[in-house]
């Protein structure tokens, strides 16, 4: 079978491979093995090519934080899923075309679910519906600030948004995107840079800001904070330009700010599995009827790994790019 190995950390189209591997074989008692239909590349893939991920394996390894497969086969302490069913994997290393796994680490995802949807279930729609629910209590009519407001998290978190009864205010680079992000659902748009703070009091008539969540550190995060009221909370959950997140001490000191982090893991760890499972089960029936989705740009076959990895780098992409391991999807 094919499978994605990194050999060295590095540029990640000059480091990943596409090898022939050993089967991963029949399941033991309590595994469950499926066939990998489709996998995203995003930006944590990105940075763990590249070394400069909070993990970093030991080689050779196999990237992918999530991927959405078929079951071909379970062993017989595993009653939850069956052959057929289509699953999500919480576990890595999904850059494969089969997965041999603890079968507590699939969750069954409505059969209807569009393939391409389903391979971007695992991550960004959890994370933008968690940083809405765990950092601030958050009540209808209420504003949040975003950044990064046209990537997969933005646009679902614009979503989520939207059916909680909260208004976003959506930062990006370029204006040309206001357009889509309102039809999304987006209350107002601002373009970064160094007058957004008037921007934004522009659009929300100085009502104050209560959460911004921040992706793309360096100063973006200071800028962002800028727009964010005393005693409101800034949470950065990722760097698109690698830099940490600057915050000026004006913010901290006398505007009481809270600066925090999120990660998915770490709000995942803090609840049961079948929390976790009605998670996604809420998460999947919001994109089994069109109202969470996330554009993808294009879909390549495993072979040619290098070619779909040099895409996931290019700037204003309109969407995702998918692998498809196991043929078109
Ligand atoms: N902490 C967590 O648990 C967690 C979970 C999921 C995702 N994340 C983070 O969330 C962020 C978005 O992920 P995604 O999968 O939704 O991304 P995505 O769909 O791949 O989109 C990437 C976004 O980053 C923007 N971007 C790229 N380079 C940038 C730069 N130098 N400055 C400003 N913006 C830049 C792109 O804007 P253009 O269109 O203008 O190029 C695009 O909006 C990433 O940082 C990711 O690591 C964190």
């Amino acid at each position: 079978m094919k499978q994605v190995l990194i050999d060295r950390y590095g540029q990640p189209e000059e480091v990943a491979r596409c090898a022939e591997v050993p089967d991963v074989g029949p399941p033991g008692r309590d595994e469950v093995v499926f066939d990998v239909l489709a996998f995203p590349i995003n930006p944590a893939d990105v940075w763990m090519c590249k070394g400069s991920y909070r993990l970093k394996p030991p080689l050779p390894a196999t990237p992918g934080a999530e991927c959405v497969g078929r079951v071909t086969a379970v062993g017989a302490g595993v009653s939850h899923v069956k052959p057929g069913d289509l699953v999500i994997n919480l576990q890595r290393e999904n850059w494969t075309q089969k997965r041999r796994v603890k079968g507590e680490d699939v969750i069954a995802v409505p059969s209807n679910l569009p393939i391409r949807q389903a391979a971007m279930l695992r991550i960004n729609p959890p994370t933008a519906l968690l940083m809405l629910s765990d950092l601030v209590d958050l009540k209808p009519g209420d504003w949040v600030i975003q950044n990064v407001a046209n990537s997969a998290v933005g646009r679902l978190l614009i979503r989520l948004a939207r059916v909680r009864g909260l208004k976003t205010m959506n930062v990006v680079r370029r204006d040309s995107l206001f357009g889509e992000l309102k039809s999304l659902g987006a209350d107002a748009c601002a373009v970064d840079g160094p007058s957004l703070g008037e921007a934004v009091k522009a659009h929300t008539g100085g009502a104050p800001i209560r959460l911004g969540l921040d992706a793309v550190s360096g100063q973006a995060t200071a800028r962002l904070a800028s727009c964010v009221a005393e005693g409101g909370v800034v949470c950065n959950y990722g760097s698109m330009t690698g830099e940490d997140p600057v915050m000026a001490r004006s913010a901290l000191i006398f505007g009481g700010q809270r600066l925090v982090g999120f990660m998915l893991g770490r709000a995942l760890a803090t609840r049961s599995i079948d929390q976790i499972r009605e998670i996604y089960a809420d998460l999947g029936a919001q994109v089994s009827n069109g109202t969470l989705s996330a554009p993808v740009e294009r879909v390549y076959p495993i072979e040619e790994i290098k070619a779909a990895l040099a895409h996931a780098q290019h700037d204003e992409r309109h969407g995702k790019i998918l692998v498809a391991p196991n043929g078109p999807v």
